[in-house]
């Protein structure tokens, strides 16, 4: 990579990366633990909340690519372990029906009423089998008048309980006020918070991390207590944030051919988003 031209390395930048930090492999093992759980009445459940562009749905798709369906050579069908949808910016029970056959992969006619489409998903997620169910966006829940949302609170309750699997709920704090309206649902999904960072041994391994994988032909050495006090200032400890701000500090670094990041780069990029 670092043999590349400006450009390339530029573009190169562009890519999604998964970078393993301490929060989040924790959060990957509890995950991996519910889904090792086996089938009983009461499934556990886990709700993943966090602000918006602080990587939780990076998390889920971590979590989704090392557990990938596999082939049941005997039966000659798909196995998916996992499944993940997004819970749709309104919720209601049609569109939340839609969304979950549309990833399993099942056609059905978007005309057909609830009852028909819910009646399609119980029986094809009884034959398939899944494991855990994942809903990301799940704050959506509260864009819905009261009904709206306890009869969505109810169809998720309903699959944990009668598909005996594991629901994982992905959201910001919004989806931490819906879920305490209803003590039942409360109750049963633990909460796990992803939080800001803040200047500690995590967050220094990070930037390392983080560094280690630019295509700087020099090290910058991020975790320096300057450079890490100031990627917190202006970022607000959110991890897309640095990601965005230590990207461009990168570009910059590669155009003006100091092939380092340094504390006048992200200023730059600093005062460009101010
Ligand atoms: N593990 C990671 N490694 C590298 N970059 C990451 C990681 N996690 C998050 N990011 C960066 O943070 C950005 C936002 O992450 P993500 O989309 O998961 O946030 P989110 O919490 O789902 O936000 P929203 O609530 O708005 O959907 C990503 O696009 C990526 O740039
Ligand atoms: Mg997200």
């Amino acid at each position: 990579m670092l043999l590349l031209d400006d450009e390339a390395r530029i573009q190169s930048m562009q890519r999604d990366r998964w970078i393993d930090y301490a929060r989040a492999s924790a959060v990957l093992h509890l995950l991996g633990r519910l889904l090792a759980t086996p089938e009983r009445d009461r499934m556990p459940c886990l709700l993943l909340h966090g602000e918006s562009n602080i990587g939780k749905t990076q998390i889920v798709r971590k979590f989704i690519r090392d557990h990938p369906p596999s082939f049941d050579d005997r039966r000659g069908v798909e196995k998916r372990q996992v499944i993940s949808m997004q819970m749709p910016p309104v919720p209601d029970q049609h569109r939340f029906y839609s969304a979950l056959l549309f990833e399993i992969g099942a056609p059905h006619n978007p005309k057909a009423g609830v009852s028909v489409l819910e009646g399609l998903t119980r029986a094809l997620l009884r034959a398939m089998k899944p494991r855990m169910l994942v809903v990301d966006e799940v704050h959506h829940l509260l864009a819905g008048n009261y009904r709206e949302q306890r009869a969505s609170m109810n169809l998720l309750k309903y699959l944990a309980n009668d598909l005996q699997m594991s629901v994982v709920l992905v959201g910001t704090a919004d989806a931490v006020v819906a879920l305490q309206t209803d003590p039942q649902m409360s109750s049963r999904f633990s909460p796990v918070e992803l939080p800001r960072w803040s200047e500690s041994e995590d967050f220094r391994r990070f930037l390392h991390a983080f560094e280690k994988l630019l295509p700087l032909r020099r090290p910058s050495s991020l975790a320096q207590r300057d450079l890490v006090r100031f990627v917190l200032a202006t970022t607000g400890g959110l991890t897309g944030a640095v990601a965005q701000l230590l990207t461009l500090a990168a570009e910059i670094a590669i155009r003006d051919g100091s092939e380092r990041i340094g504390l006048a780069h992200l200023e730059e990029v600093a005062q460009l988003a101010a």
